[in-house]
Parts: C-alpha cells; structure tokens; sequence
C-alpha cells in the first residue's frame, strides 16, 4: 500500500513508519516537527532499510495537503500528527483546537478534495468519562474532561459524520491507553524535553538523576495499593494495532487499543526497577487532579473485529523504555523549537 503517515517524526508516528516499511509499503511522511525529530524517520528507515519520503509541513494548510495528496495518491492516511499534554491543553485550549481539530479538518477536506477514502486516527481513552467504569468498552460512556480529550472527541465525532456522507469513506479511531516503550533495539522511542507529566518518562528522569525522586500522585484511591491503576501498552502492539486497523471499512469504527491489564504506580516504578537494575526513589504526594482512579480496556472488540491482541508484558516495555533512554540521554538531539 501507499501510505501517508501524519506526525510520523514523533513517537508513536515513526514506530509506524518502521513497520510500514519494514511489511513493504511506501510510506511519506508529513511533519511539522514541532515535537518530532528527522532523526526518528531516520533511525525508522534504518531499521527497515528502506526509505520514506519526508515533508516538513503543517497540516492546517490544506492547499499543501491536497498537492501532497495528488502527488502520493495515498491508498490510507495514518493521522497521528497533534498535540497531547493535558495540562497545556487546559491552559491553551484554543492551540489544541487549532492543531487537532482544525488540523484533521483540514485533512480531511484535502482527502475530499482528492478522493482519498482511508483514515486512521489516533484517539486516546482519555474520551471516556469519569463516570466510566472500568474496564471501558467503546460503549462506555463518553465525557472528556479537559480539552485535549474534547478535542480528541471532536475529531472522533467529525469522521463519523464524514463516513455517514460518503459510504465509500472509512475511518477507523483508535482509543490508546497508555502507549509506553520502544522499538526493541533502543533506536526509536519516546524522549520528553522538560519535566514529563506521564509516568514512565518521569521514572526514566529519575533513573537518569534528572529529577530527585518520583512523586506518586496519592495512595488512597480504591486500588490494591492505593496508587492509580493504567492499562499500560507497548508501542509495538499499538503500532500492530494499526497495521490490523487499515483492512476495516467503509464506514466509521472505533477500537481500544489496550491490554485490558492494569498496573499501578508502584507496580510500575517496581518493573523499572528491575529493567534498570537500580533503586528508584520515591515518595507519595497529594493526588493530582483530574486523574481516575483505574482506566483499563476491554479490548474485546479489537479482538474480534480485527484478530489484533496485545503481546507485549510490562517488563518488556520498561527494558525497551530503558534501552532507548540509555542509548538517548538528550533525546534524537534536535528538536525544532515549537511551531505556532
Ligand atoms: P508526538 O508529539 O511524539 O508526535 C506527534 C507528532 O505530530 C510530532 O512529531 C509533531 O511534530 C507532529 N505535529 C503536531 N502538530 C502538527 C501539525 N499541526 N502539523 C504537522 N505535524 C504536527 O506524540 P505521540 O505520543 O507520538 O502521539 C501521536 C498521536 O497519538 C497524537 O495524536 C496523540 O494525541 C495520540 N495519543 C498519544 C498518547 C500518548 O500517551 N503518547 C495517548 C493517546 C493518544
Ligand atoms: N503518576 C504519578 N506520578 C507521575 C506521573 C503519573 O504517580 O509523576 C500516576 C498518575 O496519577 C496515574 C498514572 O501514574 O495514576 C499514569 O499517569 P500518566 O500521566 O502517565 O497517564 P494518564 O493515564 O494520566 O494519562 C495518559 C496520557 C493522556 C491520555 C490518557 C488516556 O497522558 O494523554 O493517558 O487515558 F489522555
């Protein structure tokens, strides 16, 4: 398949981008690099030992878009490209409505434009609300709190609006739990500039004595420990994930993407430990706000619909989190300052 890959300079993007390549598909690339880094599409091209085309651009221009659309003809779009921090999400709502929901309209208007009837979009359990009770089905009742999951939700809502238009359309939404590790050689993952408001990057610091000692944001939630229980996943079985997704359609779909397993902070800090082979201080604070007590999956649907099964156990994504923070103490070096 052609395959145009969004935020493919980025995490998640440019683990696709290896194993697009890697099954044999021609895969281009657009990127702003707001929080991407060519040496990431460069390690993914390495590890196939293929290339991918490269564009650096912003996918709110949609002139752009459409020209890079008739140029690649695209039989799926992988749209991974946006912004994903929650706290900045509450501060700057209207930068995340631009770049998420604008940015995917703007995609989709160029997918229009040229004919292009396949979409991936990566959304994220973040939709479901508090009120949710876990393990979250797709069914599971709908309500983000802060405006990184509304737009997330938006985007959600737009695509199947889009599909109920055009019969031919599909568009496949994929809710991430929490996408952890890296490619197993250590060459492609995630690195986080500053202080990391999620987990495992934030037990990484530690371990890299960037940060004194991990703060366990409360021990009295209703959970075997107290501490707060995710569903966290490997990045290779999101990725796979995706591979399984582009064979659905038409129409509109939505899938988990989760172990359907739940680990608690302590638990996690405690596997690290062990990946790492050293002791990880920490300490309890206050709980943070905003945060469920459990969110897990039900990947049942997944299951089913597309033979898709997560593989990967919490001390494999720890020891590739591990190997990639090891052979990447500053990240891929580079990363272009912020975009607009
Ligand atoms: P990331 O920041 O590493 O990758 C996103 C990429 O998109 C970056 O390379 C960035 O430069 C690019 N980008 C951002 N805005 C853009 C724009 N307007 N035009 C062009 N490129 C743009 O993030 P990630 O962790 O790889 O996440 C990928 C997707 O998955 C995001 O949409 C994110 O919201 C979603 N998601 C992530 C998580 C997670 O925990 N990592 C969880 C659920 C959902
Ligand atoms: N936690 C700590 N200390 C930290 C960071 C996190 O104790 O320094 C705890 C949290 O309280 C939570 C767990 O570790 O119990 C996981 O927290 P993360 O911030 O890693 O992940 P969240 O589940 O809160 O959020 C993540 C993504 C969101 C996404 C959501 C989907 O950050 O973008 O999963 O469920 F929307």
């Amino acid at each position: 398949m052609r395959v145009l890959v969004t935020g493919g300079a980025g995490y998640i993007g440019s683990l696709a981008v290896w194993r697009l390549l890697a099954l044999g598909h021609t895969v281009s690339v657009v990127d702003n690099l707001a929080n991407g880094s060519l040496a990431a599409v460069q390690s993914a091209e390495d590890l196939a030992g293929r290339a991918a085309d490269f564009v650096q651009a912003d996918i709110r221009d949609t002139d752009l878009l459409i020209r890079l659309l008739r140029d690649v003809q695209p039989q799926a779009v992988l749209h991974f490209a946006g912004l994903k921090s929650v706290a900045e999400s509450v501060a700057l709502p209207l930068r995340y409505y631009d770049h998420n929901v604008q940015g995917s309209l703007s995609l989709l208007r160029a997918m229009q434009e040229t004919a292009v009837r396949r979409i991936i979009f990566s959304s994220s359990a973040t939709v479901y609300g508090q009120a949710a009770r876990a393990p979250f089905a797709e069914t599971s009742p709908i309500e983000p709190v802060n405006p990184y999951g509304r737009s997330k939700w938006m985007v959600e809502m737009m695509l199947r609006d889009f599909c109920a238009a055009d019969p031919a359309f599909s568009a496949v939404a994929l809710r991430y739990f929490n996408p952890v590790g890296a490619h197993p050689s250590g060459r492609l993952g995630e690195w986080v500039a500053g202080a990391p408001n999620n987990l495992l990057p934030y037990i990484i610091g530690v371990v890299q004595e960037r940060f004194e000692r991990v703060r366990i944001f409360g021990d009295d939630y209703p959970t075997p420990d107290g501490s707060g229980v995710r569903d966290y996943i490997h990045v290779l079985d999101l990725v796979e994930g995706h591979c399984a997704a582009l064979q659905v359609g038409p129409g509109f779909s939505v899938y988990n993407l989760g172990t359907g397993i739940g680990y608690s902070v302590h638990e996690v800090i405690r596997a690290m430990q062990v990946a790492c082979e050293r002791a990880i201080p920490h300490e309890v604070v206050e709980r943070r706000s905003g945060d469920v007590a459990i969110s897990i999956a039900d990947p049942a649907r997944a299951r089913h619909d597309l033979g898709w099964q997560a593989q990967y156990d919490l001390m494999a994504m720890c020891r590739d989190a591990w190997r990639f923070a090891e052979q990447h103490p500053n990240g891929y070096g580079r990363v272009a300052a912020g975009a607009s």
